[in-house]
């Protein structure tokens, strides 16, 4: 959502139709400009893309109180034909730039990142024209621009909140991923556990041919997996020895107490995340848990994460057993192929695993994977989040 939109209608609806255009592109400075993470060219971009919406919103505006008898429905009608036109223009360059460069289809950017917008920029257009026109008009003894300024206030307080909303969000996830991670470093057999099953699924969802996007969000969901398991007591998640009925009914229950934990942001997780937080456990031939689900009816990202699970635990081992070698987990993946496991995808895990991937060896995982020189390069996969994308409408 951006705040420049109110001030661009306002212009629109000000000056001349050359001029506000000309002002945007000049003014319209960006609150990253300057910082090195936002170069010249995506200054120029968001500029660029920023007047030609402007002077497009402009020219409708001014179509509009060409065609008009009537002035006060001329300028209600001119600013949402002119916002309609703004928000179009903007989204649809912003999403085609971010369609070039991860390669997620144009429907899907649109559908998860600005299809709840539209709504935001026709609530907000009548607030540039009546910003305009608070100028225009002495509403206060003659300090119109006074009456601005307060409104501008009002704008950057909302923003205000926008952003501390933005930052709590992150916050969460942030706690999360923590969450994970210590759940991961109380069993000295699966550290790194999630980290590395991130890894396979996101090879295997390369190879499956999934977009740069999607291939970040299964990703996540493959780190936050088992988050569920903060739900279960100690004693029995770390127990060496074999479980009791109860207990191992416990356990599997992690798998739908995780969606319970991420109920505070369940709202900004897609079906696909939740799927694969859901139905890891579900098996090929529907002897799995928690949904007793069968075949192609188990979704897609939880049937890659869910074997990218079991050869990670297979060559993790555990306290009562000991870790299977790169190759017997591999053979036993193939041997329980449409038993377990989807056959397709069990013939492409085995085509990569043959390619010696990174993840194919776990000491040589963790060995890399801690390296300083991964530690510096590379806060993600861990941090990318579902749904973020890297240019933002102008703001
Ligand atoms: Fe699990």
């Amino acid at each position: 959502m951006s705040h420049a939109f109110v001030v661009n209608i306002a212009a629109v609806t000000f000056f001349p139709l050359w001029l506000a255009p000309v002002l945007v592109f000049v003014l319209g400075f960006n609150k990253d400009f300057g910082r090195p993470e936002y170069p010249w060219y995506k200054d120029l971009f968001n500029r660029t893309q920023s007047a030609l919406a402007t002077g497009m919103a402009a020219w409708v505006w001014w179509l509009v109180q060409q065609a008009s008898l009537n002035p006060d429905l001329g300028q209600v009608v001119g600013v949402l034909a002119a916002s309609v036109v703004y928000f179009l223009i903007n989204v649809s360059t912003v999403t085609y730039v971010i369609h070039l460069s991860s390669g997620a289809s144009i429907r899907k950017i649109w559908f998860e990142n600005y299809s709840w917008l539209w709504v935001s920029y026709l609530v907000q257009a009548p607030v540039g024209l009546l910003l305009a026109k608070a100028y225009q008009t002495p509403l206060i003894g003659g300090w119109g621009g006074f009456t601005v300024l307060f409104m501008m206030l009002l704008l950057y307080f909302s923003r205000y909140y926008w952003d501390e909303k933005v930052k709590l969000e992150e916050s969460f996830d942030e706690t999360i991923e923590l969450l994970v991670s210590t759940i991961d470093a109380k069993d000295p057999f699966t550290r790194l556990h999630s980290e590395r099953v991130a890894a396979i699924a996101a090879s295997i969802a390369q190879r499956m041919g999934f977009d740069e996007h999607d291939v970040k969000r299964i990703t996540y969901a493959a780190r936050i997996h088992d988050i569920g398991k903060v739900a279960i007591p100690d004693s029995i998640l770390l127990k060496p020895g074999k479980l009791s009925e109860d207990e191992f009914t416990l356990i599997k229950s992690h798998a739908s107490k995780g969606l319970e934990v991420l109920q505070p942001m369940r709202q900004r997780l897609s079906k696909d995340v939740q799927g694969v937080i859901m139905h890891h456990h579900e098996r090929w031939d529907g002897a799995g848990y928690p949904g007793k689900l069968k075949g192609e009816a188990i979704p897609l990202w939880a049937r890659i994460v869910s074997l990218a699970d079991a050869y990670e635990a297979m060559t993790a081992g555990r306290a009562y057993s000991r870790a299977k070698t790169p190759q017997e987990a591999l053979n036993e993946i193939i041997m329980l192929a449409g038993k377990q496991f989807d056959p397709q995808i069990v013939k492409l895990f085995e085509a990569l695993w043959l390619e010696d991937p990174i993840w194919k060896d776990r000491e040589e995982f963790l060995r890399r994977y801690t390296s300083p020189a991964h530690l510096s390069g590379l806060s993600s996969p861990s941090r990318s989040g579902p749904a973020s994308a890297t240019l933002h409408t102008s703001s």
